[in-house]
């Protein structure tokens, strides 16, 4: 989310709004057509994968699954050559992986696009999703206000950059200690104060989530963390989104889950299941940002 400008996240948003109305309407929309798209999975993945491999063949193009472990790369081959080799072949490559300077050292030796498909520190992808989600619910980002509660991790870096780009203020509640990081925190206020948003981080979730028009969470282990599982449970109890906690929300809010979600942790079934979840539309909105992003760095 750092490298796009607020004015290319709204073009995406733009953009992925006139494909999904293409596809609902049955248009075919072969913009990739003979394009071929890479995509390397260090880490599991249900929608980031199925989503990037939809768009690339409704786009008229093809996607290959590569499993990190099955690569050279398992066995020692670098980065960088492995770059130089995959731009050979492939006219964009997507990675999911732990070290963000992964992503950033495959794009540095790539001739070709890069997109994170999540990295430790981001989850570009999944925070435009977010955008468009909100924007279709609510008709408007600028001067909306959302709460994200839980861990001060990927998603959160990512919606804290997206959101302050966009105009919407954020309030982050997490657990001493697990705030996220002051670097992103302190990029995002720099975006703020050019739109005029507000960025707050604390750790009390009924402050962040009053007067919320969008509450979010995310799991409170993240991948690469199972083993940190059980004390994270302990320390985020009181980070639960539940009945109790949206009651300080404003009456119309919607609610946001990049999924997979571990339902009785983060979020309760009342809430997931419940009238202000849109978590499927957001699932959804996946394949149609990554279908506009893929057109706006792939397409001719
Ligand atoms: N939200 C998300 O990125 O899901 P996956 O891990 O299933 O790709
Ligand atoms: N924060 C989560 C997001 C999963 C899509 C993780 O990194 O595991």
């Amino acid at each position: 989310m750092r490298d796009l400008s607020a004015a290319e996240i709204l073009a995406v948003l733009d953009l992925a709004g006139e494909l999904k109305a293409k596809a609902k309407r049955g248009e075919p929309h072969p913009y990739l057509a003979g394009k071929t798209l890479g995509m390397i999975f260090q880490k599991p993945s249900t929608r980031t994968r199925v989503s990037f491999e939809v768009a690339m063949y409704q786009l008229g193009g093809y996607a290959l699954y590569l499993n990190a472990a099955d690569l050279q790369l398992g066995r020692g081959e670098t980065i960088a050559d492995t770059a130089r080799v995959l731009s050979r072949y492939l006219d964009g490559l997507m990675i999911r992986t732990y070290a963000q300077s992964d992503v950033e050292e495959l794009a540095r030796y790539a001739d070709i696009p890069v997109i994170n498909g999540l990295t430790d520190l981001e989850h570009p992808c999944q925070i435009l999703a977010d955008l468009l989600t909100v924007r279709e619910h609510k008709g408007r980002l600028a001067g909306l206000k959302l709460a994200y509660v839980g861990d001060g991790n990927n998603v959160c870096h990512s919606l804290l950059l997206g959101c302050a780009k966009v105009g919407m203020d954020i309030s982050v509640a997490s657990p001493p200690g697990y705030w996220p990081r002051e670097d992103i925190v302190e990029a995002a206020r720099a975006a703020a104060d050019e739109t005029g948003s507000r960025v707050e981080v604390g750790a009390d979730p009924v402050e962040a989530v009053r007067g919320a028009d969008v509450v979010v969470t995310d799991v409170w282990a993240s991948m690469g963390q199972e083993k940190e599982a059980g004390e994270r449970r302990r320390i985020f109890a009181p980070y639960q989104v539940n009945g109790e906690l949206v009651r300080h929300a404003r009456e119309d809010f919607i609610f946001l889950h990049c999924l997979p979600a571990h339902r009785g942790e983060e979020v309760t079934d009342e809430i997931l299941d419940g009238p202000h979840a849109v978590v499927w539309d957001e699932a959804e909105n996946r394949l149609h940002v990554q279908k506009a992003l893929l057109v706006m760095i792939m397409g001719s």
